[in-house]
């Protein structure tokens, strides 16, 4: 049986604020010690780079950095470790899938399919890519509840959205503003009978931090992460990927570490993950991430959702037991089909008011558009105020948020 009540004790924030009502970790998650310390160790006791020296201290270095890979791909059951690129954020494992591999398969006419759920690091790129090939952007709408729109079993509509020109398929687990937990396997399973050529991507920045993840019963050929939302340092985003497309794709950057010979006329480069981790990496970050990994490990995912959900459950449930038809909650209904992300509007309080007066009281959440635009204005509203829950939050985070909302309405009223 996990103790979530203590956990906060893991979290040194928690003992420099012990009246923090961290909400926002859906933005980025707090760090537990043993990460932070691992960092110090790596910067006090061997800070050298990595692969370059034979020297014990770049030895120690190398075999630490390597291991997270290997503990990463354990952790989402990666066939090998070599399918793990280390990049700078989910963001850029995204780029750098739109460069590497888009620029080389998407053609004229080809279609590339994503969802009006994205956050703009998944939509961006893809309509970049296909404003500069000439292919065909395909976005999927979603229903009233906060659904992708079509229902696996809706054939019809599917072979709408999927044909034999579509190429790729980016499209998140988790989206970030509705929470809405796409059934990412069926999708996957179904997009693919229609079209097994296509290459799908998931957007796993919402889903690694708070589920089990395996790559290999999720079906998909892509996914990508970030350290800093899973309570591991920021600047390193994590690439998952099918070898062989790997070692198709073109490199990314071009520089020192990626390369195997290079002459006057020519160059040529490593085998992934190395082809795509050109230059110096965020040596200690990556070393630090594997305590996270470790850390989320003990806990187990499997307690971490069921504690999320319980909180989620909770607070929505309060929110509108106390203000009722004030608040208007997005996303599913069902609290199965969604995770610890809760994004409201209050009355006709402006998001950014809300979450100044939550802030003065030390309630930290999000207010705006989430990074999420075209999905905010397809639900016609401009800005949404976000709270979200990890592993370190419980009910009293949720009563002390109720008590800010009261206070909204009383100074905003
Ligand atoms: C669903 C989703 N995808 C991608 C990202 C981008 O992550 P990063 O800023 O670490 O690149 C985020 C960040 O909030 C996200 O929520």
């Amino acid at each position: 049986m996990i103790d979530f009540l203590n956990i906060k004790k893991n979290f040194p924030i928690f003992q420099k604020q012990p009246d923090l009502v961290y909400l926002d970790s859906t933005a980025t998650s707090l760090k537990p010690k043993i990460v932070i310390n691992k960092i110090k160790e790596y910067y006090e006791e061997y800070s050298a780079n990595v692969f370059r020296g034979i020297y014990p201290m770049s030895e120690k270095a190398t075999i630490e950095f390597e291991e997270t890979r290997e503990i990463v791909s354990k952790f989402i059951n990666a066939n090998k470790s070599e399918e793990i690129v280390f990049t700078r954020n989910a963001t850029e494992s995204l780029n750098l899938l739109a460069y590497s591999l888009g620029r080389k398969i998407v053609e004229p006419g080809d279609e590339i399919v994503t969802t009006i759920m994205e956050h703009h690091s998944n939509f961006v790129p893809w309509q970049v890519l296909a404003g500069e090939v000439g292919a065909i952007f395909k976005v999927i709408d979603i229903d009233e509840e906060g659904y992708l729109e079509f229902r696996i079993q809706n054939s019809e509509l599917l072979k709408q959205i999927i044909t034999k020109k579509t190429k790729i398929l980016a499209l998140t687990y988790v989206s970030n503003m509705l929470g809405t937990i796409n059934p990412i396997k069926e999708i996957i399973s179904e997009f693919k009978r229609i079209n097994p050529k296509i290459i799908v991507i998931v957007d796993a920045a919402q889903a690694v931090p708070h589920l089990k993840i395996d790559v290999h019963d999720l079906g998909a050929d892509f996914i990508v992460f970030s350290s800093h939302k899973m309570l591991g340092p920021t600047a390193v985003g994590v690439l998952w990927g099918k070898e062989r497309l790997l070692k198709e794709m073109y490199p990314f950057m071009y520089g020192g570490d990626m390369i195997d010979e290079v002459y006057i006329d020519r160059t040529t480069y490593k085998n992934p993950p190395h082809k795509f981790e050109a230059g110096t990496p965020a040596i200690g970050e990556i070393i630090a991430l594997k305590e996270a990994v470790k850390f989320l490990d003990k806990i187990g995912m499997d307690n971490i959702q069921i504690h999320e959900k319980k909180i989620t459950d909770f607070a929505i449930n309060r929110l509108t037991n106390t203000f009722g038809q004030s608040i208007k909650i997005y996303g599913p209904k069902n609290i199965e089909d969604r995770g610890g992300i809760m994004s409201f509007t209050f009355d006709k309080f402006h998001p950014h008011d809300i979450a100044q007066i939550l802030a003065d009281d030390g309630i930290c959440v999000r207010a705006g558009h989430h990074c999420a635009m075209p999905l905010h204005t397809r639900l016609n509203v401009p800005a949404t105020v976000r709270a979200s829950f990890y592993l370190y939050n419980d009910e009293r985070d949720v009563n002390k948020l109720i008590e800010g909302l009261k206070k909204v309405k009383e100074i905003l009223k």
